[in-house]
């Protein structure tokens, strides 16, 4: 089959500017005007992403960070992909399961779009994996949802990730805590699959660095903030370390509960994404708290500057790994994009050309496409200092998510 790998060549791209953020975002008045074909292949046909993220509930700012990073990377393309404009359709997916169907059926159907960039929530992402089946044609860029099946047995020719895998996200903090002499571990997290599997990876990784089963392992419903009585149950057990999940407004409370109940600083708390972008509101509670991730705001990559720069002018905000992964979303697209000319009328050539993306210049560092459609990444050590997630060392180098039954190619 002919099909061009798309790399990232580290060409100057055109100076970013608030007017250029700003015209990506007016593509979303336009998308009501635009009356749809079925596939648009080239010229000037614009090309209809569908952003199916949580623009409400506790994932909401997650869902504008990636918004902000796809428009971000938008604009300094001009706004176009492949030579083509781009028309963007959002809809929010509330992180409610029952809705992704629904949700994900209309823009394939109803509005004919040719990327859908989404889910935040592994269980929306599952759902969303029935309609995206049926639409080979319809290219799926996951830019969080990190459900292993994604890119395990649920995988599929047009089903692509830009973040991570929830293995990836707790297995190398396993041998860090072994590393540290932390014997009686407790782990907590929301009790849905991305919880549940980030924390089953950790303790493989715990367990095969020499670490024993935790002490207790509390599940806590989603999206549930009420924390109180399994704090109390924390202290009682007196472990030599927490290990937790949680994200978006459930991790601000988390935090600051855990400090407020007097336990930060006798139990050191390690997490996955219970820092980011939520470091501002959590204040001092959130000084100490070690992490891994496949990125952080104190990269000192010239890629990784110049993306936070670029980030703060649009928004005024520090950019969060949300927003990164938005951001390499449309760059993902957009190398694909340029490889075909903006042609999207031959499937197969399009879905080998994501599949063989090798990504350069990424704010996190060069990572490519698994044979499953999943980043090979490195994943960082973090901790906090002086309210940012400040790196300390490489975890893991090329970190590959071990796969399992997934038959593509
Ligand atoms: C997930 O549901 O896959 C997820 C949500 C927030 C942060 C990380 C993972």
């Amino acid at each position: 089959m002919k099909h061009r790998t798309a790399v990232t060549d580290g060409r100057p791209r055109s100076p970013l500017t608030r007017r250029c953020f700003l015209t990506a975002a007016g593509g979303l008045a336009a998308a009501t005007t635009f009356a749809p074909s079925a596939f648009a292949i080239g010229g000037n046909t614009p090309l209809k992403v569908g952003m199916m993220l949580p623009y409400s509930g506790v994932y909401a700012k997650l869902g504008g960070d990636i918004t902000n990073g796809f428009k971000l990377r938008l604009a300094e393309e001009g706004n176009r992909l492949g030579g083509r404009p781009v028309e963007l359709i959002t809809v929010d997916s509330e992180a409610a399961p029952s809705k992704a169907i629904g949700n994900a059926a209309r823009l394939v159907a109803g509005k004919g779009v040719d990327f859908i960039v989404g889910p935040v929530h592994s269980g929306v992402a599952m759902a969303m994996t029935k309609v995206m089946r049926k639409s080979p044609k319809t290219m799926m860029i996951i830019p969080n949802a990190g459900a292993n099946a994604l890119t395990r047995e649920a995988c599929a020719q047009n089903i692509f990730r830009a973040s991570f895998s929830n293995w990836q996200a707790g297995y190398p903090m396993g041998a860090e805590l072994v590393k540290r002499g932390h014997k009686r571990v407790v782990t907590m997290t929301w009790n849905y699959a991305a919880g549940k599997q980030i924390i089953e990876a950790f303790v493989e990784g715990y367990e095969k660095a020499g670490g024993g089963a935790p002490i207790a392992q509390i599940l806590v419903d989603f999206p549930n903030t009420e924390f109180q009585a399994h704090l109390t149950r924390i202290a009682a057990l007196k472990p030599d370390a927490v290990m937790v999940f949680f994200s978006g407004g459930g991790a601000v409370k988390f935090v600051k509960d855990y400090a407020g109940a007097g336990l930060k600083d006798t139990i050191p708390l390690y997490g996955a994404f219970v820092t980011e972008g939520t470091l501002e509101a959590q204040g001092t509670a959130a000084e100490g708290i070690v992490s891994t991730m496949h990125w952080a705001d104190t990269l000192n990559t010239p890629a990784n500057i110049a993306f936070m720069k670029a980030y703060r002018k649009v928004t005024s905000e520090t950019a969060t790994v949300f927003a990164m992964q938005g951001y390499d979303s449309a760059a993902l697209i957009a190398q694909a994009m340029a490889s075909l000319d903006g042609d999207t009328g031959d499937t197969a050539e399009l879905t080998a050309t994501l599949a063989g993306s090798v990504m350069n210049d990424s704010p996190r560092g060069p990572w490519r496409m698994s044979k499953n459609h999943n980043p090979i990444q490195d994943f960082y050590l973090r901790r906090v200092e002086g309210g940012k997630n400040v790196v300390i060392a490489t975890a893991v180098k090329a970190l590959e998510d071990p796969g399992g039954r997934c038959r593509l190619g």
